[in-house]
């Protein structure tokens, strides 16, 4: 991409270099972190892993792009005002890197192998790298805006459900237990029976991977943050997939209230949410 080289460097291949380091480091101290402590609540964790993994990608993008913007989960205060804040102050950057050093720290923590690293970078605003690296599987999912998006360096597509009733969808919850928790209760009753089946596998970035690669067939969460979302997005995206908040409107980085899928169910799907969260 040369209208993405600065220095002899891809922004790609930087994303990618920094997933890499950071998932392999991570994965070595599966198993062995040696602090843990909680953020606002007491089901939000956090490790000196997750800590370490983003200064090392801060870093390594630093070296390469000191002028870019850097959005890491790590570096700011907990809570969903904060990081609305953090948002707003560079949301409007040139470059912004948007990161999530490490998207399941609850599964790292407990040793459920399904956790990632999420890196993407923004132009203004507008996600033009997404890259999600699984560790565990050595799985790396990259995307470039308008060049489509690889898994294994193989295209990904979304699956080819074309309704509810076929569809295995995923969802999470939020780390602040009582966030949003009845309009959470709401959607899922009103989905299961409806869908064929719904997972919680604890990597909103993994959720979205897998969306895109086919894997899923949609995905919704409320509550989540720019970090957890950007680079999914783009993956989703050029793999054909939709991707809105729960209302319909197009993502941006500002959006908490997640829905994508793979198109052919997202009108369907949201309105299942819709009605769910209206009580009808
Ligand atoms: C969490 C994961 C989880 C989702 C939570 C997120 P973290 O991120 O993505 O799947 O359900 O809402 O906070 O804190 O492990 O990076
Ligand atoms: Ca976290
Ligand atoms: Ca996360
Ligand atoms: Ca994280």
């Amino acid at each position: 991409m040369s209208d993405q080289i600065i220095g002899g460097k891809s922004f790609t291949a930087v994303a990618i270099n920094c997933a890499a380091k950071a998932g392999e480091w991570i994965k070595t101290k599966l198993g062995n972190h040696t602090s843990l402590s909680l953020k606002y609540s007491a089901q939000d964790l956090v490790t000196e892993v997750d800590k370490g993994a983003e200064m090392m990608i801060r870093n390594l993008v630093q070296t390469h792009f000191p002028d870019h913007s850097f959005l890491g989960e790590e570096g700011v205060e907990p809570g969903p005002e904060a990081s609305t804040r953090a948002l707003q102050s560079v949301r409007d950057a040139e470059y912004l890197w948007v990161v999530d050093p490490l998207d399941g720290t609850t599964n790292f923590v407990h040793s459920f192998p399904f956790f990632s690293v999420s890196i993407a970078l923004a132009h203004r605003g507008e996600v033009i790298v997404g890259v999600v690296y699984d560790p565990i599987r050595d799985e790396l999912f990259v995307a470039e805006k308008g060049k489509g998006a690889y898994v294994r360096g193989r295209r990904m597509g979304v699956s080819s459900e074309q309704n509810l009733r076929e569809s295995l969808i995923a969802t999470g919850f939020p780390a602040d237990p009582n966030y949003a928790l009845p309009l959470n209760m709401k959607g899922l009753q009103a989905l299961v029976p409806q869908v064929r089946n719904i997972r919680s596998g604890g990597s909103a970035a993994l959720h979205m991977a897998y969306v895109a690669a086919g894997r899923l067939s949609g995905f919704w969460e409320l509550g989540l943050n720019a970090w957890d979302l950007a680079a999914g997005s783009l993956l989703v995206t050029e793999s054909g997939g939709r991707l809105t908040d729960i209302k319909g409107n197009p993502y941006d980085l500002g959006v908490r209230h997640v829905v994508a899928s793979n198109a052919h169910i997202h009108d369907e799907f949201l309105h299942a949410l819709q009605q769910a969260e209206s009580g009808n």
